[in-house]
């Protein structure tokens, strides 16, 4: 038997018995005659004890030979600890051990396997098997295990069931770029690996399944962030004969019971915020409401006073910074400046007003505007005296976007996005279409299965260009403290509208049939009127744990390079493998 107990489990009540655990040596401390090494496992640390006045030679040498992880089985006595550690929880008892067995040796990690590691992240990735031995990241893998189990719980109890779809597939057009598979046996052919098995939930809506569910991996070829990976996974859902309010409610009853369950958090009901007014007010449509700094507009006081800068912009508009007025030095300020004009931000300038004294205002256009002037802002914001006023200027979205940005910032900068603090909304109405200056084509704002609000049907089959741009939609985001954690809409079921849609997206009527011709098909077997939502499940571990990176939330993340570092993949396959495959990679190159 390997063992009779785990590394976490042995307590007071337990002292006297002879026990028999296995693990991994954590480290040890020699004392010459009595030596204590901390063994490991999953479930936590238990002290053993060598004492050479009690244990045979051979034993004692054995364990002067242990080294940071070896693996081991021992037995022996708990006995009551003289010195012990509150810290944990079996820190009242060790271990005198009678016997030891190395079942296996190890090399000296290449970094600490502790709670604090000295491994940088590319170390850490290439050894992810001794990363994942650390206590930090074992117990996010576990996190999201239970919040998987309950997850399915949840939603099997309101009746949806868990089916699978496939991974080799047509492609689905998300909006990235899909990984592709060459197919053997179809010599020129390609399946694509699904961004999400959109069509065919939809389809098992046509199949009358009702509530359909799935924890399902996605997977999308675009550039990699700190919350996106190249292969990531989604809590799918989508249910029949359902409104949009239906949905929102079904999802805000599985999020509040996911904390609940997992946090012991009680979520307050979820405030709904349009698409136009998030924007409007916080420049973005995922705004993190773990504070205020509301967008206030100032054309109607701050244009037409002599300022060009001001007087050419779409759009003036500001924030309130509360309370920093005399700490943001000029230095500060021009630091600010700075920061804005990045070329990740791209802002021109910043204009700032200090709230003084007595009416009195510092500010860096105090040339064209008097206080009067600038009491007129200070009211209109709300501010009052030591608040810092920051105002941008511009064309209107992206003013907006950077005032966002800078927005988020402030809030990093003055802590007032608080650990433990959860502040979900429903972000609904986004528009149905998005025009592409560059391609000169509309985009689904979703993705093209997405439809229109029904008061916008008519506008949409009969509308001109310009209308298009005006069509909101059944659509929705779900987040949480500015993280997109889950989006959705309710779908188009109509073959006619269907078509409109993939037209105005600029699918001519061959390519949607060639493409879709599948779920337009279906369409025509009586599909019910049906909508979901997809969670990204790696978010929601995240985010819950107050964290920006989904990484350690996955158990063998890709780099930022889409590189898996431990197993070195993508790698080239051999020159067969290619043959078989009808890849010819030399006449390629010789091509090129
Ligand atoms: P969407 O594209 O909005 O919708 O994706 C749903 C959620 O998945 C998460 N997500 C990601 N997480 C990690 N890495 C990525 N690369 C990544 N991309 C997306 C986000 C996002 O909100 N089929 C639709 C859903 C539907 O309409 O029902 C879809 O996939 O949290």
């Amino acid at each position: 038997m390997y063992r009779t107990h785990n590394c976490g489990e042995l307590r007071i009540e337990h002292v006297g018995q002879e026990v028999t655990l296995s693990g991994w040596v954590q480290r040890s401390r020699d004392k010459g005659f009595m030596m204590w090494t901390d063994l490991r496992d999953r479930y936590g640390v238990t002290q053993l004890l060598f004492n050479q006045e009690k244990s045979s030679p051979e034993l004692f040498e054995s364990a002067r030979t242990l080294g940071r992880e070896f693996v081991v089985r021992v037995t022996g006595t708990v006995i009551e600890r003289v010195s012990k550690n509150d810290k944990m929880p079996t820190g009242d008892i060790e271990i005198e051990v009678t016997s030891l067995d190395i079942l296996n040796a190890a090399k000296t990690p290449p970094f600490t396997i502790e709670d604090d590691s000295d491994g940088g992240e590319e170390l850490r990735m290439k050894y992810r098997y001794l990363d994942i031995r650390r206590n930090p990241v074992k117990e996010k893998l576990i996190f999201r295990s239970n919040l998987a189990i309950e997850v399915r719980k949840y939603l099997s109890h309101q009746g949806f069931i868990e089916v699978e779809t496939p991974v080799l597939i047509k492609s689905t057009p998300e909006g990235a770029r899909d990984f592709v598979v060459p197919s053997r046996m179809n010599e020129g052919q390609f399946y694509a690996l699904p961004q999400s098995p959109q069509t065919f939930k939809q389809i098992l809506m046509v199949s009358g399944m009702d509530k359909y569910f799935q924890i399902v991996k996605c997977f999308r070829d675009e550039d990699l962030r700190a919350d996106r990976q190249p292969e990531f996974t989604q809590i799918d859902c989508e249910m029949s004969f359902v409104t949009q309010e239906e949905i929102l409610n079904t999802f805000e009853g599985l999020t509040k019971s996911l904390f609940k369950s997992t946090l012991d958090i009680e979520l307050p009901d979820f405030p709904r915020m349009q698409y136009d007014d998030a924007m409007r007010l916080y420049g973005i449509d995922k705004p993190d409401l773990r504070f205020g700094m509301e967008f206030t507009e100032l054309n109607d006081v701050a244009q037409n006073k002599g300022f060009s800068v001001f007087d050419n912009a779409e759009l003036v508009v500001g924030i309130c910074a509360e309370g920093i007025a005399d700490s943001y030095s000029n230095k500060d300020i021009k630091k600010l400046t700075e920061w804005v004009q990045r070329p990740q931000i791209g802002a021109k300038g910043l204009v700032y007003v200090k709230v003084g004294k007595d009416g009195t205002f510092k500010s860096s256009v105090g040339k064209f505007f008097d206080d009067a002037a600038l009491a007129t802002w200070v009211e209109k914001m709300n501010a009052k005296e030591g608040d810092l006023l920051l105002i941008l200027s511009g064309e209107t979205d992206k003013t907006r976007k950077q005032l966002g940005e800078l927005r988020l910032e402030m809030g990093r900068r003055l802590g007032l996005m608080k650990e433990g603090d959860f502040k979900p909304l429903w972000v609904v109405d986004f528009p149905l279409l998005e025009w592409d200056e560059d391609s000169e084509r509309f985009h689904a704002m979703h993705h093209p299965f997405t439809a229109p609000k029904k008061a916008d049907v008519e506008r949409m089959l009969n509308g001109d260009h310009e209308t298009m741009k005006s069509l909101r939609a059944d659509a929705y985001d779900l987040v949480i403290n500015g993280s997109e954690i889950g989006g959705g809409s309710i779908r188009i079921h109509d073959r006619e509208l269907q078509s409109k849609n993939f037209e105005l997206l600029g699918f001519t009527p061959e390519e949607a049939e060639d493409q879709f011709g599948f779920l337009l098909g279906a369409f025509e077997y009586g599909a019910p009127p049906h909508g979901g939502i997809a969670f990204g499940f790696d978010r929601l571990c995240a985010v819950m744990n107050g964290q920006s990176s989904i990484r350690d939330y996955i158990a063998f993340p890709k780099n930022n390079q889409g590189r898996d570092m431990m197993i070195d993949a993508p790698s080239h396959i051999a020159p067969e493998q290619l043959e078989e495959l009808h890849i010819d990679l030399a006449q390629k190159e010789a091509e090129v």
